[in-house]
């Protein structure tokens, strides 16, 4: 006898049928910690937003690496918190060999090797006294085509220091051709550029701020995008892949899964998304509260980026994650 209507719910009646007919699944591999390592500390300090988030010692950042390799995670994301002493105008730490994000690679990629994919956060904002990810003119606007040749610099001085991945996040035009040639120029055509290539001008970066200790005033919507926007991120992608970006990112997660989606229908170089600090923090609050699942909540929102197309995913929960898939 026909009911006239379809049963969907007989591929949702067990756990194994559900497990079969998946369409989207999560590997470790995938997942990808960002991390950050200070100057100039002589213990971990958490970051106050960030439950289990951790400014590191260039130690403690050793141990932490290691542990997120052992979960599976499939690279990890580093981000330099130079003291306040030597940030300036230029970010002059950012390319300096000695700098904190540069030691910190060399010594990572002395300890693990090929053994993950060890990507640099290529932006000057952590290390300029301004808090702007690019070099200013004279009437306090962040000077695109002066600040190109700061991350080329800070690139190649990152390559050089052991990095796989350099990961442009500033948003200046041309950021990735200029890269790319300074890269091949000095001998690392084998380094690859994750493109920061559709950016928005995001509330969700809060937390972020107090991770890096962030001396920005003002914001960065000359550089970054409009929220309101979805067409301009089609003029990124085809901007940052015609320039020789390896692979593309979308960021924050979330709140642009649309615009994941369009990047990744168009894309043909690997898509990843970024879940930034203010989405982590929002699910570990009202975790902490009870007032819902942290684990499933993060589970379900990396999904929910994965099903949107990204198939890279960079997440502070990367590890806890890793571990209980
Ligand atoms: C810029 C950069 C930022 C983030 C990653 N790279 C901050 C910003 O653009 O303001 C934010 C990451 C996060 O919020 O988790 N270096």
């Amino acid at each position: 006898m026909s009911t006239g209507f379809t049963r969907l719910r007989r591929l949702r009646t067990t756990p194994a049928m559900r497990r079969l007919v998946a369409e989207t699944r999560l590997d470790p591999a995938q997942l990808v910690l960002p991390m950050f390592v200070a100057d100039g500390i002589d213990a971990p300090r958490e970051i106050t937003s960030m439950p289990g988030v951790y400014q590191h010692t260039m130690e403690s950042l050793r141990v932490a690496a290691a542990e997120a390799v052992t979960a599976g995670v499939g690279g990890l994301m580093l981000f330099g918190v130079p003291k306040e002493d030597d940030k300036d105008a230029v970010g002059s730490g950012a390319d300096d060999p000695d700098g904190v994000l540069n030691r910190a690679l060399r010594v990572l990629r002395d300890d693990l090797g090929d053994t993950t994919v060890l990507m640099a956060d290529t932006c000057l904002d952590e290390f300029t006294d301004h808090g702007h990810c690019g070099v200013l003119d004279a009437d306090g606007r962040v000077d695109n085509d002066a600040t190109l040749p700061r991350y080329e610099s800070m690139a190649v001085a990152q390559a050089r220091a052991g990095a796989h991945v350099v990961a442009p996040s500033g948003m200046m035009d041309g950021q990735v051709a200029a890269i790319r040639s300074a890269l091949d120029d000095a001998g690392f055509a084998d380094v690859s550029i994750l493109a920061y290539t559709a950016k928005y001008a995001s509330a969700f970066y809060g937390p972020f701020r107090e991770a890096v200790g962030s001396s920005l005033e003002g914001d960065r919507r000359t550089y970054q995008q409009d929220p309101a926007n979805r067409l301009e991120s089609q003029r990124e992608l085809l901007a940052d892949l015609d320039e020789g970006a390896d692979m593309v990112m979308v960021k924050p997660a979330m709140s642009y899964l649309d615009i994941l989606r369009d990047v990744a229908d168009r894309s043909d170089a690997p898509v990843a998304a970024y879940q930034v600090s203010g989405e982590y923090a929002m699910i570990a609050a009202a975790g902490a509260q009870g007032w819902i699942d942290a684990d499933a909540a993060f589970y379900e929102s990396v999904l929910s980026i994965a099903r949107a197309g990204a198939s890279i995913i960079l997440t502070y929960a990367a590890v806890d994650l890793a571990r209980r898939l």
